[in-house]
């Protein structure tokens, strides 16, 4: 059983409300503050441009980082861009691709209720004259993309699949690891990995994907950071769209200018603190509480969840949780549970799914840091809502 609430300096001060909205960003454990701090005060410097010993060593961690965070996702057949987080690699991929590598005949397969960060800088690619067509996969009645709909969707002309990994809405993971296996190995396979990163093992050499993006903020590190891993052969026909000073050679031709050296920093931090809790173990975790928290959430009459739980089993299970409750609007759940100390999102939560429902969905995400407690005060209040 993990027991890491004293490594969070936010939960063990009880500093602010039951905290359910780590799908939104995570907090931050002290192993990556403390490290990162203690760094930073013993002196920085930029990196890139100077030989002295300080800008050498930063200039090492700068590398070392790379190299632990493609270790981490199991990517070493391929190379790692540093960017602003999720949604700057999201938009550097669709507008490099789309400006020097697709033509109009060739197909980009999508999932219209992904997150908009990955789905939109493609449909504004796609608007362009003379652009590829951007098709979306037909769905399997049951609110989730399978690997046989993304199958029965490609033609001869699909050349990029777009998958989320792990859905910010219903929580569902994605088995990336049939999908090569299942298509055409020409097709470049582009992975949404901004939830899963840091709850499940990622394996981009072994499920043969080419693209994989995610964000610093979700997964322990800071805000203003994150990765768009390429397999080599994507990498090599990737071309920059912005400029500036700094690398001529490998990744850093796609980070011009000062690069984020606290934000890479954090990233290799919480990426050492992942590895030293382990993987499998805060995969167990998280699974038994997103247990505990369906068998307790499912037994209350006037909340129900939007998607269908059938295709849910603890294998492709992530902590996250989205319901309404009946006659309550969204927002005034979160008002009610917010007066009474608890912090979770609602919304639409950046994506279509709540289409048809412009107030959106209530919902609850935990990481390593919540317990059954938690649960409970959750639960708690769900059930007395029914009287509010
Ligand atoms: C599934 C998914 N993809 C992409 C993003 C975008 O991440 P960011 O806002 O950190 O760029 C999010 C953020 O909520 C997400 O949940």
């Amino acid at each position: 059983m993990l027991n890491v609430c004293d490594q969070f300096p936010f939960v063990r001060s009880r500093l602010q409300d039951i905290y359910l909205d780590s799908a939104a960003t995570t907090q931050r454990p002290e192993y990556v503050t403390k490290k990162m701090l203690a760094l930073l005060e013993s002196g920085v410097s930029n990196i890139g441009r100077s030989n002295y010993s300080s800008a050498e060593r930063w200039k090492a961690v700068y590398s070392e980082s790379r190299e632990i965070v493609k270790s981490f996702i199991s990517g070493t057949r391929g190379e790692l861009i540093f960017t602003s987080g999720f949604t700057e690699g999201s938009n550097l991929l669709a507008t490099s691709l789309s400006r020097f590598n697709l033509k109009p005949e060739d197909e980009v397969l999508y999932t219209p209720r992904d997150h908009d960060s990955f789905t939109k800088p493609w449909l504004k690619a796609a608007q362009a004259e003379n652009s590829f067509k951007l098709l979306p996969v037909e769905r399997d009645g049951y609110g989730a993309v399978s690997v046989d709909d993304i199958k029965n969707s490609i033609t001869a002309n699909t050349k990029i699949i777009l998958v989320t990994h792990g859905h910010n809405v219903s929580g569902r993971l994605f088995e990336l690891s049939q999908l090569r296996k299942s298509i055409r190995q020409d097709i470049w396979i582009v992975v949404d990995g901004a939830q899963s990163m840091s709850h499940t093992k990622i394996e981009c050499d072994n499920w043969g994907v080419d693209a994989f993006i995610f964000s610093g903020h979700k997964m322990f590190a800071s805000f203003g950071v994150g990765g768009l891993w390429l397999s080599t052969r994507l990498f090599d026909v990737l071309q920059p769209v912005k400029f500036g000073g700094g690398g001529i050679e490998g990744p850093q031709v796609f980070e011009p200018g000062t690069p984020n050296l606290d934000g890479v920093l954090s990233l290799k931090l919480a990426v050492e603190y992942l590895n030293e809790i382990g993987i499998a173990e805060i995969e167990d975790y998280l699974k038994s509480l997103t247990k505990y928290l369906y068998e307790n959430i499912l037994q209350i009459q006037h909340v129900t969840l939007k998607y269908d739980i059938r295709l849910h089993t603890l294998a492709t299970m992530l902590p996250i949780v989205s319901f309404s409750v009946e006659n309550i609007s969204a927002s005034e759940v979160g008002d009610v549970l917010s007066e009474n100390g608890i912090a979770l999102r609602t919304g639409t939560m950046c994506t279509g799914i709540t289409t048809g429902n412009l107030d959106g969905l209530v919902r609850a995400s935990l990481h390593i840091y919540n317990t059954k407690s938690d649960i409970d005060s959750l639960i708690e209040y769900l059930t007395f809502m029914k009287a509010y």
